[in-house]
C-alpha cells in the first residue's frame, strides 16, 4: 500500500426530504445562485421544494447548463454571479450541473482567463461555497472535488481538481432519481462501476481494505442495477445506487492504489468527438483495454472474477471469463460494448482520440504511466 493523505469536508444529508435541510444549512445572509440544467427538476419536485427550502433566503437562479457543460454556458453564469452579487452556490442536477456549479464557484473570484483554471494550468486563491443536491447517481462529483468542462469550440473536454471546490453540503435524495430515464440509470451504474475499476484494477497492492471496498461496490451495482432499472420507484434499490456511485468516487476506494484512469481519459476523447455519453463511452473501452492490457491485469482480473463474479477455475480462464461478464452487465444495462453499434468508424475514433490524446499532452497513461497514444489507438481498433 503506497503512502496517502486524505480529506473530505464534505456535509452529507442522505435520504428522502432531505433538501428541507438548505434552509437551515446555508447561512442566512447568503446571497444564493441556483444552478441547473434543462428542466428536469422542474419534472420532479426538486425545484419546488428547493424554492420552499430557500423562501428565506436571497436566491437567483441560472439554468440551461448542458450535459458535458459547457465553457460558454458557464461562463454567463460566471457573469450573472459577478452581476448579481451571489456568493453561494446551490447546484441542482447530475455530474454536469455540479461540475459547471465547480467552475462557476472557482471563476467568479477569479482574476484573469478563466479558460486556464480547466487544466489547472492557473493556481486558485478562493472560491465560493457550493452546495450540490444530486439527482443522478454517476460520478460522485457531489463530494468530490473534480470537474471536467468540455468546449466545443475548440473541442476540448479537460478536467481540474482543486479542494477549494469541494462541496460544502451534498443532499443525497433517491426519491429524487425515480424521474430519470432508463438510459441515465444505465449510465449511472455503469460510470459507478468503471470508476471504481479504475482504482481497484490495476495490480496486486497489499491494499486489503480499499480492495475489498471496491468489490462491495461492484458487487452492489451488480445486484441492484438490474432491479433499479425495471423498478424505478424501488426506494432501497435507488438508495443503494446512490451511495455505491458516491462511494465509488468519494475518495476511499482508490487511497494508496496504483490507478489506471485511461478509459476516462479515451472516453473523454470520444465525447468529445463523436457526442456519446460519458458511461457510454466507458463500456466500450474498458473491455477492449483489458484485452489489450491482459497480462500486466491478469493477477486482479482473475482476482476480480473470483471475489466478485465467483467464478472457478483457472487463473487465466477466470480472468477471460470476468472481461465476458463485465461486458453482459454492461450490455444488462442497456449500454454497448462495441463503437459499431453506435454507428462509429472504429479507424475514425481511433485515429481521432490518438490525435487528441496527444494534443492534450495525455502521452502516458495507465497505472504504469507507459500506455501511449499509439496503444489507445491500437486499443480502439479492437473495440470495433
Ligand atoms: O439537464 P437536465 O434537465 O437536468 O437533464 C439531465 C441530463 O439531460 C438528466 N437528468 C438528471 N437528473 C435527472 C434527469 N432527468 C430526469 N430526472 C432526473 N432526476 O440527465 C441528463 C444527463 O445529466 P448529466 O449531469 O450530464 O449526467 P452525469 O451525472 O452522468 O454527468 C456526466 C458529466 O460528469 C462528468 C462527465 O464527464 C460528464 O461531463 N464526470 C464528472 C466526474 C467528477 N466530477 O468526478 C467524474 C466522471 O468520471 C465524469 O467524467
Ligand atoms: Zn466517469
Amino acid at each position: 500500500m503506497h503512502a496517502f493523505s486524505f480529506h473530505n469536508p464534505c456535509q452529507i444529508e442522505f435520504g428522502a426530504g432531505q433538501i428541507a435541510k438548505l434552509a437551515s444549512l446555508i447561512p442566512a445572509q447568503a446571497r444564493v445562485l441556483l444552478l441547473y440544467g434543462g428542466g428536469s427538476i422542474k419534472r420532479n419536485g426538486a425545484y419546488a421544494q428547493i424554492s420552499a427550502a430557500l423562501s428565506q433566503h436571497h436566491w437567483r437562479e441560472f439554468s440551461g447548463i448542458e450535459p458535458n457543460p459547457e465553457y460558454e454556458t458557464l461562463m454567463q453564469a460566471v457573469e450573472f454571479a459577478r452581476s448579481e452579487q451571489l456568493d453561494y452556490i446551490v447546484a441542482v442536477g447530475g455530474g454536469s450541473v455540479i461540475d459547471g456549479a465547480k467552475f462557476v464557484a472557482a471563476a467568479v473570484p477569479h482574476q484573469g482567463d478563466c479558460w486556464l483554471i480547466i487544466g489547472n494550468r492557473v493556481p486558485l486563491k478562493s472560491a465560493l461555497p457550493l452546495a450540490a443536491v444530486l439527482t443522478l447517481p454517476a460520478t460522485g462529483s457531489e463530494s468530490n472535488f473534480a470537474s471536467v468542462i468540455s468546449r466545443r469550440e475548440t473541442q476540448d473536454k479537460l478536467s481540474f481538481k482543486n479542494p477549494l471546490v469541494f462541496p460544502k453540503l451534498a443532499i443525497l435524495d433517491p426519491t429524487l432519481t425515480y424521474s430519470l430515464p432508463a438510459r441515465q440509470v444505465g449510465n449511472g451504474v455503469v460510470d459507478a462501476f468503471v470508476h471504481t475499476i479504475e482504482q481497484y484494477l490495476t495490480y496486486p497492492n497489499e491494499a486489503r481494505v480499499q480492495d475489498r471496498l471496491a468489490e462491495g461496490i461492484l458487487q452492489t451495482l451488480i445486484e441492484i442495477g438490474p432491479i433499479t432499472l425495471a423498478e424505478p420507484e424501488n426506494y432501497a434499490a435507488r438508495a443503494n445506487l446512490m451511495w455505491a456511485a458516491n462511494q465509488a468516487l468519494y475518495g476511499m476506494v482508490g487511497l494508496g492504489q496504483p490507478q489506471d484512469w485511461a478509459s476516462h481519459a479515451m472516453g473523454h476523447e470520444l465525447t468529445m468527438l463523436f457526442g456519446l455519453d460519458h458511461a457510454r463511452t466507458l463500456a466500450i473501452v474498458l473491455p477492449a483495454l483489458w484485452r489489450y492490457r491482459f497480462a500486466s491485469k491478469a493477477a486482479k482480473l482473475t482476482q476480480y472474477g473470483r471475489r466478485v463474479w465467483g467464478l472457478e477455475g483457472n487463473d487465466q480462464d477466470v480472468a477471460y471469463a470476468a472481461i465476458e461478464a463485465t461486458e453482459a452487465f454492461f450490455r444488462q444495462m442497456g449500454l454497448a460494448t462495441s463503437l459499431s453499434l453506435y454507428d462509429i468508424d472504429p479507424q475514425a475514433a481511433a485515429d481521432g482520440v490518438a490525435t487528441q490524446l496527444i494534443r492534450h499532452n495525455r502521452l502516458k497513461l495507465g497505472e504504469n504511466l507507459d500506455l501511449t497514444p499509439e496503444d489507445c489507438r491500437a486499443i480502439l481498433i479492437t473495440a470495433a
